[in-house]
This record gives structure tokens, sequence and C-alpha cells, in this order.
């Protein structure tokens, strides 16, 4: 069974027919979804999915592109509500220089990057990265902070091999979805080639992000196999080898899913 690192189910572009689709997740061998909140709304939606399948699992955390739905309340209400059995995770949290090039506002996300960082530790929870245009600044925070100690996940991975292999160095996963599978993605497949298998994780970050034949349309994780296929033709093994490494590396690092 495929484990969903990244999911958003709660987004609108689901509102006609989340029900039947999720429902129909096990019947095409998605075992595992992690629901991941971006904003404080979605966050709510969330935790509500985690408790209508017994399959979902839930990541609490405030997008940078989002911070302005967070202040001290906000924050404390993510801390309390982190603690839910099946809140796996706290994400997706970083920083995103494509969309902002305020930097003012980039400072306040470097502020909110941290503050999450500090709360996964302090609730001894994994942490679901997102990194977009802020390489240097991401890894400057993380090593600064000894995120180390933190185990995660960089979601979406968008940066060269060498920066891949320095956060498996630092012990962290690298998602990968969609994007292995474009044409154009010569760094992404170079990356889904060499790092060690035991450091990848499968996603989707759907809605966005569909693999080829379905780029452009509606993502979901009914097509992670087409993933999974890019990076088994990559590596030279099997797409159910692939599968089964995934699902074991996501398991060890959300602790919480049980399954
Ligand atoms: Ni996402």
């Amino acid at each position: 069974m495929i484990f969903e690192s990244h999911a958003h189910y709660d987004d609108k572009q689901f509102d006609p027919d989340r029900e039947e689709l999720l429902s129909s997740m096990e019947e095409h061998g998605i075992g595992t979804v992690i629901n991941v909140g971006s904003d404080f709304a979605s966050c709510k939606r969330t935790l509500e999915l985690t408790e209508q399948y017994a399959f979902v699992y839930g990541a609490l955390g405030i997008h940078p592109s989002d911070i302005a739905d967070l202040n001290e309340e906000a924050y404390e209400w993510l801390q309390g509500n982190a603690c839910l059995p099946k809140v796996a995770a706290i994400g997706e949290i970083g920083l995103d220089y494509y969309w902002e090039k305020d930097p003012e506002v980039q400072s306040r996300q470097r502020y909110w990057f941290c503050r999450q960082m500090e709360l996964a530790r302090e609730l001894s929870l994994p942490v679901i990265i997102h990194s977009r245009d802020a390489a240097e600044d991401t890894m400057k925070i993380m090593k600064g902070i000894h995120a180390e100690q933190i185990p995660g996940v960089i979601h979406c991975f968008s940066y060269s091999p060498e920066i891949a292999r320095e956060y498996v160095k630092m012990g962290y996963y690298i998602g990968i979805g969609g994007v292995v599978t474009f044409k154009n993605s010569k760094k992404l497949k170079e990356t889904a080639a060499s790092i060690p298998l035991e450091r990848i994780l499968l996603e989707t970050d759907c809605p966005y992000l569909a693999p080829e034949p379905n780029r452009g349309k509606r993502n979901s994780s009914l097509n992670l196999p087409y993933v999974a296929k890019e990076i088994a033709a990559l590596r030279g093994i099997s797409e159910e080898e692939v599968i089964e490494a995934t699902r074991g590396n996501a398991l060890r690092l959300f602790t919480k899913v049980d399954t």
C-alpha cells in the first residue's frame, strides 16, 4: 500500500467529490494519507478529516504564505491541538521567497518558521518543511536551531542534488511528487536517482502538481503510482520496491501513525 505523505483534501477543489474520492483510496492501493494544514482554516478542516477517516492523519502548521494567520492565540491553538492522537506532524512550515519578495514579510516568515520548529521540538513531532527560492536561509536557520535534532521531510523538494544530500546528512527525508515526471525536471530526477531510497517519501501536494500523463489536471493520491514508476525507472528497481520502501520510511518518520 502507498503512503501519501502530503495532501490537501480540505481544498475547495475537492468539494464536489471529496467523500467519494477518499472512500475509494483503499481499493486503489492508497493505505495512509497525511493531510497537511496550510492556513488556520485548513488546519481545522484537517482535524475534521482525521476524525472522519481512519486512514487520514493530519499535520498542523501555518505555511509561510499564510503567516498573516499567526499570532500568539493561533500559536496556542496549534500547540493544544497538535497533541491530538491523529496529528502526526507540524506542517507545512518554512520559507517561500518565490511568492513573497517583501524583506519585512520574509523576516516574519523566518520568525514563524523558527517558532513552529521549536513547537515540533517541544511536542516531539516531526516537521513538514516547505522551502521555495529560499535554499540558503532555510539551511542557515535549520543549522542555527540544530534541526538535525528534529526529524522531518523537505516536501516538494526543488533544490539541487547537493542540497538534498546535505539534508539527508542532517537526517531529513526528501518528499518527491509529480514534478519528477516532468521532462524538464533534470535536477529532481538526478536527486531521485542518487539519494538513498531510505530517505525518499512519496507525496502529491494535491490538488496541485499532477504527474504526467495527467499534468495540469487536478491531482489526487490516485496518481502516486506514476510517481513511484518514475522513481523506480530512474533507479532501475521495481515500482513495488519504491512503494514498499517509501511506506516504511514514512512510518519511521510519522511515529504517531499506526496501521
Ligand atoms: Ni502542500
